[in-house]
């Protein structure tokens, strides 16, 4: 039976990845496809606690334990919403997952690096996206998108965004094969039609 696909969106907050990836997902469907929107953290069910517990909770944090939230999130939506879904044929289009742990808990939070590759395999089970996209926006673009109203997460200032961003790019030249960069200071139309490009590569 032949497998579906798994393509990941990266990049800051208010990268302006959520608009790319219902737009396409909305082509994919148009022509025949079958495909699951999903995101992280917090898809559906015990995702949505974890999700509201990571982007609201006003008291202190710890950056690891922060990790094994977004980790633990991971592992219940791998085993039981993407990896049934790859199995089933579906295109998984997944807003955010294991590269956004890398970019901001390690390179924006400080915790090791690779302990956070290790456990991302560990939730992951090895999965790995057949295609990542990291959405590129200089830190003053992504600042006015996201505006004033801002989770725990965008709360961190502008240095910890500095290291995030850098962090998505270095992933990129680590592995270019799985990992393209558009910029996203741009056009949607012209960013979409980059997207397809990318896309359509994997397609064939
Ligand atoms: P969300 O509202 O989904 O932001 P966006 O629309 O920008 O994706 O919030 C997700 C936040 O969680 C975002 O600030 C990035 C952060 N995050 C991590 O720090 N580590 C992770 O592993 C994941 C998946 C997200």
């Amino acid at each position: 039976m032949k497998k579906g696909l798994f393509i990941t969106f990266e990049g800051v907050d208010g990268c302006g990845k959520t608009t790319q990836i219902k737009l396409l997902d909305n082509y994919l469907r148009q022509n025949g496809y079958k495909t699951l929107l999903t995101r992280e953290p917090g898809a559906i069910g015990l995702g949505e606690k974890l999700r509201d517990i990571l982007l609201n909770y006003d008291g202190e944090v710890s950056s690891k334990c922060e990790s094994f939230l977004f980790l633990a999130d991971r592992a219940q939506h791998v085993d039981c919403i993407i990896k049934p879904a790859i199995e089933k044929g579906v295109i998984v289009l997944c807003d955010r997952h294991t590269d956004s742990t890398i970019a901001y808990q390690g390179y924006g939070r400080g915790v090791d690096i690779e302990s956070l590759k290790y456990l991302n395999s560990l939730a992951t089970g090895d999965l790995k996206p057949d295609l990542t996209i990291v959405f590129d926006v200089d830190i003053e673009t992504s600042a006015q998108r996201v505006g004033k109203q801002k989770d725990r997460m965008e709360s961190a200032g502008i240095e910890f965004f500095k290291r995030v961003r850098n962090g998505f790019l270095e992933i990129a030249k680590q592995e270019p094969e799985r990992v393209k960069v558009i910029n996203s200071v741009q056009a949607i139309e012209s960013i979409h039609y980059e997207v397809l490009e990318k896309v359509k590569n994997g397609l064939e």
